[in-house]
Parts: structure tokens; sequence; C-alpha cells
């Protein structure tokens, strides 16, 4: 993204010192059109985007729907243009073509999304010689918040990502994670509507990841927020819906069961018994049973692949109260009574081999 994205952002720190004043007068003439956005279902609306640099496109015909207070995915490997994607939304860049609604608004309407649109970019730098609390709450007065707020707006946020130590801090002065969570409570200051997280959680530990994943849950809802990671599991266990991305192109994109298939099959990891004489295999240890298996009522397909050591099983959901969860019970009970090794079930394929399915082709 870069130029055109760091010269929005250097754009928007010019406004300077009659910020306030502005803000106030933007407040007043967005009261006045009253417009009920913040209500609608969809919060982004994303219809035939393209964007090309160059003679490549970066990202190539483009359609999501983005429901408000849901958490979203953008998922895809490197290149596939999910930082482009974000730039767009975020206002950074403006499309080569098709259109981008947040909140009822083109991106590029700075003033009325003001304070209501809050972005962690992918690169994001931090003014290296400013103190965390002056750059919050220079960030607090761009988001519109009165200056009499700012500071304590800057501190809550601040504290949502566990930095409350940091206020006096040099930014030139952090680690990679620690200015990450930095920015992260940049993103979140002011409670914005809309939130645009690119890779919140690269370069961080695992405990401050998994926090900063308490945090994306714990704001659902409240706002919606849009995620990118190469984390699959995480983007798994904190999103609602996803898209998956492909050099440009959209390949997927639905909730996270749909994606994962989790509402069709089950699969249980049961590893292959050695090959030849049984050596090493415990007592009575067999084969999944295919045939009772098979017979089961709302069981549509069983395979087991011997390679991978997993046994999949499609039902059919359509029928009344049939679901995931009793199609494992059901399939458990015959692996158990055949004294059947298991040594994991998951519901649907997984969103990591559902990406590799889409994306990994030359
Ligand atoms: N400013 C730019 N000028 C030229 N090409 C660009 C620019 N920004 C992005 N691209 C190209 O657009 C494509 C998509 O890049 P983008 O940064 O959106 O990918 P990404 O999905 O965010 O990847 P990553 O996972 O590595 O962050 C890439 O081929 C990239 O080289
Ligand atoms: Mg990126």
């Amino acid at each position: 993204m870069a130029a055109d994205g760091a010269e929005a952002s250097v754009a928007a720190g010019d406004e300077g010192s009659a910020e306030a004043r502005l803000a106030a007068k933007l407040d007043a003439k967005a009261a006045a059109k009253a417009k009920p956005v913040e209500s609608a279902e969809v919060a982004i609306r994303v219809q035939g985007v393209t964007k090309t640099f160059g003679l490549k496109n970066a990202v190539d015909d483009l359609s999501l729907v983005i429901h408000a207070g849901s958490v979203f995915g953008l998922i895809g490997p490197n290149g596939a243009g999910k930082t482009t994607t974000f730039s767009m939304m975020a206002g950074y860049l403006n499309p080569s073509s098709g259109s981008i609604d947040v909140l009822g608004f083109s991106p590029d309407r700075v003033e009325d999304l003001r304070g209501k649109l809050g972005v962690l970019p992918q690169d994001a730098l931090l003014p290296a010689n400013d103190r965390v609390g002056e750059f919050l709450v220079d960030m607090a007065r761009l988001q519109g918040i009165a200056s009499k707020d700012a500071t304590r707006r800057a501190k809550d946020a601040l504290e949502e990502v566990d930095g409350q130590t940091w206020w006096g801090v040099r930014c030139g002065a952090l680690s990679h994670g620690m200015a990450k969570r930095v920015q992260l409570a940049q993103a979140l200051l002011g409670d914005p509507k809309v939130v645009l997280l690119d890779e919140p959680t690269a370069g961080l530990d695992p405990r401050i990841a998994y926090e900063v994943r308490q945090i994306i849950k714990g704001r659902k809802g409240r706002c919606t927020l849009v995620v990118s990671s190469h984390n699959l599991s995480e983007l798994e266990e904190v999103c609602d819906a996803a898209a998956i991305l492909d050099r440009g192109r959209l390949m997927a994109s639905g909730t996270m069961s749909e994606l994962t298939a989790a509402t069709e099959e089950v699969r249980f990891k049961v590893p292959p018994l050695p090959a030849g004489p049984i050596l090493g295999a415990p007592e009575g240890a067999a084969k999944p049973p295919m045939e009772a298996i098979r017979e089961l009522p709302m069981v549509t397909i069983a395979e087991y692949d011997d390679e991978r050591g997993e046994l999949i099983v499609h039902f059919d959901r359509s029928k009344p109260d049939v679901d995931a969860e009793l199609v494992i019970g059901a399939v458990l009970w015959i692996l158990v009574q055949q004294r059947v090794r298991i040594s994991g079930v998951t519901k649907g394929r997984g969103l990591e081999q559902r990406v590799m399915d889409l994306t990994d082709k030359p």
C-alpha cells in the first residue's frame, strides 16, 4: 500500500490545531444529516472492486458484504490483496473501479467517518520521538474526541491493550510487540463502529496474541471488526465469517461454518495400524468398521483415508435434529465398541485445509 496510504495518513496529521473546532463543526453537520447508518445491518459493502498497480490487479473484481456487529476475516497468502483491500476500506487508496461503502459512506468521506472508523495498518510506524500518551491523545483529538476527554480515552485504550505503564515511554523505545499494541490502542480509541485490523497479532508473543484475541472477541456485537492473519486457527476462533482471497480474486466467502463445512461433515483422526504383522499395535486395536458407520441413518458418505489416518463422515443436516454433535456421538460409540484408537475429532475440514485447497495451485 504504501505510497498512497502514507500520503493519506500525513494529510490527516496535517490538520493541526484547528482540529477541535473543525471536529465540533463536522459533528454538528453530521448530526444535522442524521443518517441512521449505524443501525444498518450491513456495515461494509464492497462491490466489484478492482485495484490496479501498473499492469497488475492487486484486487480483482472483489465483492463482499460484512454484517454489522460481526468479526470478519480476510484470509489469503502473501500478495493476495488483503492489505490493498484494507487500504481501500480505510480510504487510504481509491479503487480503480467498483465501489466501497462503510457505514453508508464512501471511505474517502473522512469527515463523515471521523470517530466511526478505527484502523490498524499492517506496517504502521509510530512517531519515534513522541511519548506513547502524547501520541494517543493526538490521535484521539484527530478522531474528533473533545480535548477534555482525550486523555481519559487515550488511557482507557492503552489499558485495554495492557500497556498502562508505557504512557511516558518514547514510541521509538518500544519493542515490536509493544508498538503493535499501541497501534491497536490507537485503532480502538473512542469506540469506533468499524475497526480494521490488518495482522493485529503478527509478531506478538503467544500470551499477548491470546489477549488480543480476547479483546477482539470482547468487542463482537459492539462494533464491526475486519481482521487479517496468517494464523488460521486464530481466525477460525474469532471470526463469524470470512473471505478467502488469492491473487486479488475472491475464492470463497461465507460464515465460518460454511467455509469449513462444519455443518456437513465430521472428521475423526484414526491413526493407521502399522503394516505387516501388527507389531506394537495395542491388543484388539481395529480399523474403523465402515459398514456399520455407513448404516447410520443420518450418514450420507463415510470414507477412510488410510494415508492421512482420517475417517471422514458426511451427514444429512436437513433431517430433523441431525447435527454434527449427534453424528460425533453415534460414530464414536461404534468406534469405541470396536476398540478403534481415536486421536481427535473435528467438525468440518478446518479452515487451514480449506484455504490450502483453494489457494495452493501455482
Ligand atoms: N503500492 C503498490 N505498488 C505496486 N504494487 C503493489 C502496491 N501495493 C501492493 N502491491 C501488489 O499488490 C499485490 C497485493 O498486495 P497486498 O499487500 O495487498 O497483499 P497481502 O494479501 O496484504 O499480502 P501479505 O500477506 O504479504 O501482507 C501484491 O502483488 C503486491 O506486490
Ligand atoms: Mg498485507
